[in-house]
């Protein structure tokens, strides 16, 4: 297994729902019109709370400050997983669950706190820039480490200067609760040269779901369902994932899924907003699914995370995560 570094440099934003109408000219610009900006990571997740807009350097100038926009500090790097040459999702078992072991408990193992954005084609892991060195001395025993340099991979090899590793083995034992709203998911792409055709149903779902639907933002474990659309550009590659319901409304021969078109069910996980600091939140969860060989996507939000499991594995998942909380008491 290879481990790529991408150029990206990523800032992490909130925006308040209350605030959307303020940004509504600059993410159509994003989504639908990205050759007039020189953004090539975009990611949108609307979730009952926010809109979570991860996006690179140049896609973040397009964002106006504003009492609306929340802004994570630190900048983030990107990397991903090559299996033989191939993305993760050319692969069985696809998601973190194929990188749990190798990638995701070690980094929390040595304290990098990580975020997390699968998509359609591949799974992205987030870090801070000034942990790279950690995460390089963490990894590259095991993966062969290259950066992405106009396109094309270099193995990529640390100075001598930067060897020291951070602070020592303090795995994170804080048990977040975990809930499962009802609803089914499917993850999707799409040609970038069909998404004029699918516009004006993307922008009804993206930016009008609150007025069409009121549904009841996470609070009981018993919730129903969650409104929840995630939408990404990058390197322009496009991924969606959306409410099985909600794809209903798209027509059906423009949207891409994998060959087995499996719904995909949520577990949600923190009570509290989880910050950015925590690390081992995603190892907690990766581990356990990867022990039982069950695939998962994973996609952090500005404020929780969320895994998605195939759905006839849910009830197995629920279990497993129950165990682990109960283990810990
Ligand atoms: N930093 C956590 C970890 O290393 C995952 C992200 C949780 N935070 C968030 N805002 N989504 O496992």
């Amino acid at each position: 297994m290879d481990l790529q570094l991408l150029e990206h440099r990523v800032r992490v934003t909130s925006i308040d729902k209350s605030g959307l109408a303020f940004y509504t000219h600059p993410l159509v610009k994003l989504i639908f019109l990205p050759h007039h900006t020189r953004c090539k990571f975009f990611s949108l997740t609307e979730s009952p709370e926010d809109y979570t807009v991860m996006l690179d350097e140049e896609g973040f100038k397009e964002l106006p400050p504003s009492e609306y926009l929340h802004v994570a500090e630190n900048t983030w790097r990107v990397m991903n997983v090559l299996a033989n040459g191939f993305s993760c999702s050319a692969v069985p078992n696809v998601g973190v669950t194929k990188i749990a072991k190798s990638v995701i408990a070690p980094l929390a193992e040595h304290n990098v706190s990580v975020l997390m954005l699968s998509t359609y084609q591949t799974d992205y892991i987030l870090v801070r820039e000034e942990d790279l060195p950690v995460v390089f001395n963490t990894l590259s025993g095991d993966l062969r480490i290259y950066k992405d340099e106009n396109g094309e991979l270099v193995p990529f090899n640390l100075g001598e200067s930067s060897k020291e590793m951070k602070k020592d083995v303090l795995f994170n034992q804080t048990v977040h609760p975990v809930l499962s709203p009802q609803n089914k998911f499917c993850i999707l792409s799409i040609d970038p040269n069909a998404l004029p055709s699918i516009s004006s149903i993307l922008l009804d779902v993206m930016f009008y779901s609150n007025t069409s639907q009121n549904r009841t933002p996470a609070s009981s474990p018993e919730i129903e369902s969650i409104n929840f659309f995630a939408f990404s550009l990058i390197d322009g590659y496009i991924s969606i994932v959306m409410d099985s319901e909600t794809q209903k409304r798209f027509p059906t021969n423009l949207l891409l899924t994998s060959s087995s078109g499996e719904l995909w069910r949520m577990v949600r996980i923190g009570g509290q907003p989880l910050g950015f600091d925590e690390c081992g939140i995603v190892a907690q969860i990766a581990g356990p699914l990867a022990d039982s060989d069950i695939s998962a996507y994973y996609i952090s939000t500005f404020n929780f995370d969320h895994a998605l499991v195939p759905e006839e594995d849910i009830d197995n998942v629920i279990q497993l995560l129950r165990k682990r909380q109960e283990s810990h008491r």
